[in-house]
């Protein structure tokens, strides 16, 4: 690794949508506050953080999203209570929950699509290498996602995003990379270097089935091209379109993840990642199986 390369130190998670694939629930509160089994769905993107090594996180937010930054702040309060009734346990679980990271704030005042949303961050961001977490995905595995993409990062010094096999039926939901083997032996097949991408295309018409699933290291030149990008797909700013520049210019990767990936973005996939986060946690795990088991399905 060079000496010059700089580190990524900071995350930048866009959390100013407006849930409409989650209404009547987030009519009046922010979908990332939606709970997975114990703790809402926003906390399990900023623990990836916090396992990756990460040291300050970036919200890009919006209007009606106060409840996430009550979230990450401290809670004087709250913790004297519950130690004065000698919860202690509770209360170090209160005052873990931000990881002793560095948490900002910036607003995305209109719904302008995700490459906008990133943008937004750019001066908090600064002239250093960053990360991207879509917060409605959870990804689960030994090393977290983020923390496999900064390594491709410090050997390379080139971004990367985190892509995975999606089904023919799913291909018109996601970023779609075009790609090939990435002859870094570190990596073998995992690793893949991204020729092209398109924001959502029909299946038939996609360049293949790899999905990017949202996670993302990304060079600070990624805001030049956002900087000058039209809307694309759905009339948004898209992040894609600014990863095609750069896939054409300084050069990206693409990495196929080993651990799982949720997409809790929507009603289904929020009730599959909850099943399975309630089966593996080591309180409820047992007896919510036995309940499974017993629903005879
Ligand atoms: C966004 C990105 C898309 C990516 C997807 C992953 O779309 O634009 O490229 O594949 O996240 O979840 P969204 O799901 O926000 O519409």
């Amino acid at each position: 690794m060079s000496s010059e390369r700089k580190r990524v130190r900071k995350a930048v998670l866009p959390v100013a949508g407006l849930g409409t694939r989650f209404l009547p629930a987030t009519k009046a509160q922010p979908k990332e506050m939606l709970p997975v089994v114990d703790k809402p769905l926003i906390q399990y993107a900023v623990e990836e953080c916090i396992a990756s090594g990460i040291e300050s996180i970036i919200f890009v937010t919006g209007r009606r999203k106060n409840a996430i930054e009550d979230h990450f702040d401290s809670a004087p309060e709250l913790e004297r209570f519950l130690e004065e009734k000698g919860k202690s346990h509770q209360a170090d679980m209160v005052r873990e929950i931000s990881g002793g990271l560095h948490f900002s704030y910036t607003r995305q005042s209109e719904a302008q699509g995700l490459g906008h949303a990133v943008f937004c961050a750019r001066e908090l961001v600064g002239d250093e290498p960053f990360a991207v977490l879509l917060g409605d995905v959870i990804m689960d595995g030994a090393v977290p996602a983020t923390r496999s993409l900064m390594d491709i990062w410090d050997a390379t010094g080139q971004g990367a995003i985190a892509v995975e096999e999606v089904e023919k039926a799913r291909v018109h939901l996601y970023g779609i990379v075009a790609a090939t083997h990435g002859n870094q032996p570190r990596w073998g097949d995992q690793l893949l270097r991204v020729n092209d991408l398109v924001e959502k295309p029909p299946a038939d018409k996609a360049p293949s089935n790899l999905g990017v699933t949202g996670r993302y290291v990304l060079p600070p030149e990624i805001f030049e091209y956002l900087e000058t990008l039209e809307a694309g797909a759905g009339g948004e700013i898209q992040l894609t379109d600014a990863l095609k520049e750069l896939a054409k210019g300084p050069g990206l990767w693409a990495h196929i993840y080993e651990g799982k990936t949720h997409d809790a973005g929507d009603k289904l996939g929020f009730l599959k990642a909850t099943v399975e986060f309630a089966l593996k946690n080591p309180k409820l795990g047992p007896d919510f199986r036995q309940y499974l088991r017993e629903l005879k399905l």
